[in-house]
């Protein structure tokens, strides 16, 4: 009997492997890698910035499975090829998201990264406390993700708006939509968090025309993809004083290369690429379920229309 096989097309070792020994424990389905004997039976890739060529390699491959929340990393050709692609949707890294975002907003509304660069000048400076509910914060892409984290932070207190293509009902937060409503958006910012998908539409979003779009003062946090942002605008709105802070989390280029000017532009704050991720054992599960439904003709769950 042949079991549904899915090929690891993953471009992370450590990732790779995790997944390898996680999908392994499985009794009814197969997993393999690119140079195993048997990856040309596999139906299915699980992908994480797979190699381009995949299709002509293993031109059995029928479904395209992305091993995180975004599928961008598939890249064009790939989400282009017209088979049919599913990404991981997961509780625990929307919950993941909130706390970092969270922890950005914080540093804005209660200046603790204020505190932080003071304290290497040993300079005691107290600023004024304002309350959650003055501080103007807006989510661009309101989805599995950006919904969540919405939310959360309308909870606690923020004065929330959101702005998405379509038009969103979430407790708590003012919704903007389609890009006739971006600049109302952006006027009514002070701490903006991008967690759009990248694609042809939201490519270089976060550019000098946006940043010149919020008040003077605000931040922002992008949390989406470094493909979002033109990253020489960013530093030219915060060298000549118009953006406060912005807290990065994604690059063009991961890891960020050790001479890259953000690491020391004064305003910036940099994680790598560390906000949320789906632990191995989840993303595992979903794989599993979703190969045995194609190979069932039953519909993919979290499939994705790519754009
Ligand atoms: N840094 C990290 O560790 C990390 C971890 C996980 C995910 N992420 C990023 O977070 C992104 C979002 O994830 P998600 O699961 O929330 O995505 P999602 O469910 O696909 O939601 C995308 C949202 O963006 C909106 N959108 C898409 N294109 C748009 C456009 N041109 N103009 C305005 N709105 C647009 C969609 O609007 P409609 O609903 O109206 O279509 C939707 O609300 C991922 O793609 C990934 O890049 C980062």
């Amino acid at each position: 009997m042949m079991f549904p096989t899915i090929l690891l097309a993953i471009d992370d070792a450590e990732l790779s492997s995790e997944l390898l020994s996680e999908l392994s424990a499985f009794d009814d389905i197969k997993v393999c890698l690119p140079d195993d004997a048997d990856a040309n039976n596999a139906h299915m890739a699980a992908c994480w910035h797979p190699d381009q060529a995949l299709l002509t390699t293993f031109p059995n491959i029928q479904c395209l499975h992305s091993a995180a929340a975004g599928v961008d990393h598939l890249g064009k050709p790939l989400l282009k090829s017209g088979l049919p692609v599913a990404r991981i949707v997961d509780p625990d890294q929307k919950q993941g998201m909130l706390e970092y975002v969270l922890w950005c907003v914080l540093n804005h509304h209660r200046d603790f990264d204020r505190a932080l660069s003071h304290q290497s000048q040993q300079r005691w400076h107290l600023y004024p406390q304002v309350s959650a509910s003055a501080v103007r914060v807006g989510v661009m892409g309101l989805g599995e993700i950006g919904g969540y984290v919405a939310l959360g932070l309308a909870q606690f207190g923020y004065r929330l708006a959101g702005w998405s293509r379509s038009p969103k009902s979430i407790d708590g937060v003012d919704i903007f939509a389609g890009q006739s409503e971006l600049v109302p958006f952006l006027e009514r910012t002070d701490v903006l968090i991008n967690l759009l998908p990248l694609n042809e539409s939201t490519q270089g979003i976060l550019n000098q025309s946006l940043f010149k779009t919020l008040p003077k003062g605000a931040s922002i946090i992008n949390a989406g993809r470094g493909g979002h942002l033109i990253e020489s605008d960013l530093i030219d709105a915060l060298k000549e004083g118009w953006l406060r802070r912005a807290i990065l989390d994604v690059f063009t280029s991961e890891p960020l290369p050790v001479d890259h000017p953000l690491w020391t532009t004064e305003g910036v704050i940099v994680t790598p690429h560390m906000a949320s991720s789906s632990a191995a054992n989840v993303i595992a599960k979903q794989l599993r379920e979703n190969v045995l439904r194609f190979n069932n003709g039953e519909p993919l769950l979290n499939k994705v229309e790519p754009f």
